[in-house]
């Protein structure tokens, strides 16, 4: 992470803020330190920028020209949706101007028979579900911070989230979006069509860049019909190995209803229910170092109960599962989740955490999780694993009281090079942002991240979007990724 400001950016100057408010009128531009300390800090409290200045369009018109005048005064510009990111990219690290979409709120249209909703970038994901439930569909992608985040932030985060097996990822449901470039320019690729053919498909590019290609305004996105039953278990093994076991057999006798299935380890449960209230333990008589959640979504109500019973059973009579539970209506159903999805928040709860969002070979997966805990021994730290196992993602996350750079410097580059040398990815779902502006190369070849430098100066030529995130400032990364791949 930088920890120079880049001096060829210009500071904001009062001419400036004379023409946002011509442009927004007073409410849309925030200058009141209270209000700035929210934009200026993300979710974790970890990263903490300095801007004296946020605007807030309600127009994809407002927002080209916004980035036309930053363009061309070259001040720097942090795109914010929801700021429930995990890696510092949604708040500035200086002085760069926080545009936040909260005010591009507005839902377009939704066409019942594709399924098809267009709507504007900072809608919040859980409005789009409730929204688009009214017709008989759902949102293609569900996440702990849906109360919050806004779905321009979940595609430029490509976000992943707990269906991804079900659905996919973004990059297959997203259609179209219309992004504002650096210069004002009014990228218009708001299709809503399965099919299309035609030239390079510049809306891939948008998603996942985190705000350094582009602001997303709006996003056309192909949602699945809702399902009318839902069940899930909560289910209980002995080791890793037994877990992997379990998901064959989830996928062989659950099959196309199969929509989630999330790992934690008996560490993450303890963290949770110490540090988060309302919180329940669905096994409270059983102790065991793992516990799955397993979700089927279908039509049949019935025949579904059947497949997830008769599933259990099976599970248990091979010994896999020691003890399981089948959620019998929708308050057992809310508990599971909230104790899943509730990690996140009981470790920002327990102070400060170190975070890692990793993509690996699934039988490998645990293993960093007990080395790292073998590194750390003796440090006041909480190493806790859990995550997206049907996806692959691993989240690793040393919990402690304060950050400490002693202990960061026995987990990286540790985690990193571990994760390398597997031919895995350093960023799953939660992007590079700030945290791994520096990392990519433990990841991408150096011809890849080369090449992704050029695209950057086509898109945003004075490098105005999103500085200090996403690629390293000067080409140089961390890692080497071939060095990393022959070491495996
Ligand atoms: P922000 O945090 O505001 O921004 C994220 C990045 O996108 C930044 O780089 C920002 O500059 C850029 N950006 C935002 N909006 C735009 C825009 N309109 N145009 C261009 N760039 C933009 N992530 C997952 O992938 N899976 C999970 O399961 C998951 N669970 C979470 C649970 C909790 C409790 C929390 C707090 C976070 C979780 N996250 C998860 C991380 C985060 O919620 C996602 O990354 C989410 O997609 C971010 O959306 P946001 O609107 O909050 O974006
Ligand atoms: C999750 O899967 O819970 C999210 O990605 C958030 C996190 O990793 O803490
Ligand atoms: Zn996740």
């Amino acid at each position: 992470m930088p920890l120079i400001r880049d001096p060829s950016y210009a500071r904001v100057e009062s001419s400036d803020i004379d023409y946002f408010r011509g442009l927004l009128g007073d409410t849309g531009v925030i200058t009141d330190s209270t209000a700035l300390q929210a934009l200026n800090q993300d979710w974790m409290g970890k990263y903490e920028g300095k801007s004296t200045v946020a605007l807030r369009p309600k127009s994809t018109e407002q927002v080209s020209k916004i980035l036309a005048h930053c363009n061309a005064r070259r001040l720097a510009v942090v795109p914010q949706g929801g700021n429930t990111g995990l890696v510092g990219g949604s708040v500035p690290l200086f002085d760069e101007i926080v545009l936040t979409t909260t005010n591009l709120n507005r839902i377009i249209s939704f066409d019942e028979v594709s399924g098809t909703l267009v709507c504007e970038s900072g809608c919040i994901l859980e409005e789009l579900d409730r929204h688009v439930g009214g017709h008989g569909f759902t949102m293609p992608l569900d996440l702990g911070a849906k109360g919050s985040c806004q779905i321009g932030g979940n595609v430029s985060t490509n976000a992943g989230g707990l269906r991804l097996l079900r659905y996919g990822s973004l990059h297959g449901t997203v259609l179209g979006l219309e992004a504002v470039l650096a210069d004002g320019t009014i990228v218009d690729t708001l299709q809503t069509l399965r099919k299309d053919n035609t030239g390079y498909d510049l809306k891939q590019l948008f998603i996942g860049a985190e705000g350094t290609l582009g602001v997303v305004t709006a996003v056309s996105i192909l949602c699945p019909p809702r399902p009318s039953a839902v069940h899930v278990s909560y289910l209980a093994v002995p080791d890793f190995a037994t877990i992997q076991k379990v998901f064959v057999r989830a996928r062989q006798k659950l099959g196309e209803i199969l929509s989630a299935f999330e790992f934690l380890d008996q560490q993450s449960l303890e963290l949770t229910l110490e540090h988060l209230e309302g919180v329940r333990n669905p096994l409270p008589d059983t102790q065991t170092p793992f516990y799955l959640v397993v979700e089927t979504s279908g039509s049949n109500e019935a025949h579904d109960y059947e497949k997830m019973e008769g599933f259990l059973e099976e599970v248990m009579e091979e010994g896999w599962v020691l003890d399981g539970t089948i959620a019998q209506d929708s308050t057992q159903t809310a508990a599971i989740w909230g104790l899943r999805e509730g990690i996140s928040v009981a470790l920002k709860h327990a102070g400060a955490v170190y975070k890692y969002d990793l993509s690996m070979p699934v039988p490998e997966m645990y293993s960093l999780v007990e080395e790292t805990r073998q590194r750390l021994a003796g440090l006041p730290v909480e190493v806790v694993g859990y995550g997206h196992l049907g996806d692959g993602n691993l989240h690793l996350n040393i919990s402690t009281k304060h950050y400490d750079e002693n202990i960061l410097k026995h987990i990286e580059p540790f985690v990193y090079e571990w994760t390398a040398a597997r031919r895995g990815s350093v960023s799953a779902e939660h992007g590079l942002g700030q945290m791994k502006a520096d990392c990519i190369g433990y990841t991408k070849s150096q011809e890849a991240v080369k090449l992704m430098g050029q695209i950057k100066r086509v898109f945003d030529p004075n490098g105005i979007l999103n500085p200090y995130k996403v690629l390293p400032q000067d080409g140089a990364s961390r890692g080497d990724h071939h060095a990393n791949a022959m070491a495996a």
